[in-house]
């Protein structure tokens, strides 16, 4: 009999695919042998594609069937309902981000996980970039001192996905660029840095793009063509600043649309030395060394493709081997600071987070 997990991914989309070419080239260590989407022809397409006889367009369905554990790849809207389910029906979870729309639906998450006892992993797939994993060894071995400030920037010029689809509706998406990539923003600097105590928030969002569809100019749309009958409601813009106690602060630009240079980076500046994560670029740690200003170029292996490694360590912390690479109650910190970031533009002020 085969040791290999069985898994089950629900939503076939764009990161349902990278989800099942993923856990394909982990197959010595599991295999895929139940599918679902409510799109049949996507299932029949994905289903023929991976070689799956078990498919289903009713995910409480697929939970009844035999697989160990999965992959939630559905809107987010859907995160906490199916993440909870899969729990009472005692498995492992892989719960792509952001974990769920809000705190409130991220604590109901991590209960059910505790209750069941089942991993619980959250997609927060840049950590496993292997410059993310190299500046991660560089905090550990001290090569930082202690951080004091984190910028973190990921700004697109016209970048909004699916206009008028579920990412700009709010009720299924929970909001814009900053739920959709500021999460893993937040979260990476959170993680890098080992600062999981924010303590409050002052942000302003702004909707100067996504409140007038029709007057959107672009000339790529991911997960496009635009729906003009579609919602948009969500902001474009997000800043702001969040303190970490007296100890440390972080401020952040996040964007789908704005008028400026596309960013993409997260920098962390500390008392022995400072660095600029740019992922797919070599990394610089600025210090001093007896005396001397100094530029740092550290080398180091390469690790394979961040997906993949994603599901080995999703696999291994099923088979009780490690804990999971980013834990539940982590991404529930996040999405408090999500909330507060929401709370403060609405209220216009600085916001605690409890
Ligand atoms: N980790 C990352 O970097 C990353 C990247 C992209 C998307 N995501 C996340 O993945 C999730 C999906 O995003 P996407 O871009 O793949 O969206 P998508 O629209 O491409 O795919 C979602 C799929 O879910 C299916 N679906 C909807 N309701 C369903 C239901 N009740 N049961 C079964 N299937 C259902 C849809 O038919 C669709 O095929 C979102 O939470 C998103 O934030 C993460």
């Amino acid at each position: 009999m085969s040791d290999k997990l069985k898994i089950g991914i629900i939503g076939l989309g764009a990161i349902g695919t990278v989800h099942s070419n993923a856990y394909a080239a982990n197959n010595n260590d599991c295999e895929i042998t139940a599918i679902c989407d409510i799109d049949e022809t996507r299932l029949a397409s994905h289903g023929e594609r991976l070689n799956v006889k078990n498919r289903f367009t009713d995910y409480r369905e697929l939970l009844k069937s035999d697989v160990d554990a999965v992959s939630i790849c559905v809107w987010n809207n859907l995160h906490c309902e199916m993440a909870v389910a899969a729990f009472k029906e005692g498995k492992h979870v892989l719960l792509e981000k952001p974990m769920a729309l809000n705190a409130t639906q991220g604590e109901e998450i991590v209960k059910a996980a505790e209750a069941s006892g089942k991993v619980l992993q959250i997609g927060m797939v840049w950590r496993q970039h292997k410059e993310s994993q190299l500046v991660r060894k560089i905090i550990q071995d001290g090569m930082l001192g202690d951080i004091y400030h984190i910028r973190a920037v990921l700004t697109r010029r016209r970048g909004i996905p699916g206009l008028g689809g579920w990412f700009t509706t709010k009720a299924r998406s929970g909001g814009g660029p900053l739920i959709d990539l500021g999460v893993h923003w937040l979260d990476i600097s959170m993680y890098l840095s080992g600062l999981w105590n924010p303590t409050s928030v002052s942000a302003t969002t702004y909707d100067m793009f996504t409140s007038n569809m029709k007057s959107y100019n672009f000339t790529s749309m991911w997960a496009g063509p635009p729906k003009y009958d579609g919602v948009s409601d969500v902001e474009d813009f997000a800043t702001g600043f969040v303190r970490f106690g007296k100890k440390a602060t972080l401020n952040f630009d996040i964007s789908w649309a704005a008028n400026l240079e596309e960013e993409r980076f997260i920098q962390l500046i500390g008392t022995k030395g400072g660095v600029k994560l740019l992922h797919g670029q070599p990394v610089k740690v600025l210090t001093e060394i007896n005396g001397q200003i100094v530029d740092v170029l550290p080398q180091f292996a390469c690790e394979d493709e961040w997906f993949n490694r994603q599901k080995r360590l999703f696999l291994s912390a099923c088979r009780g081997e490690c804990a999971p690479a980013a834990t539940g109650r982590e991404g529930l910190v996040v999405m408090k600071v999500l909330d507060a970031i929401y709370e403060s533009s609405r209220q216009g002020k600085e916001v605690v987070i409890s």
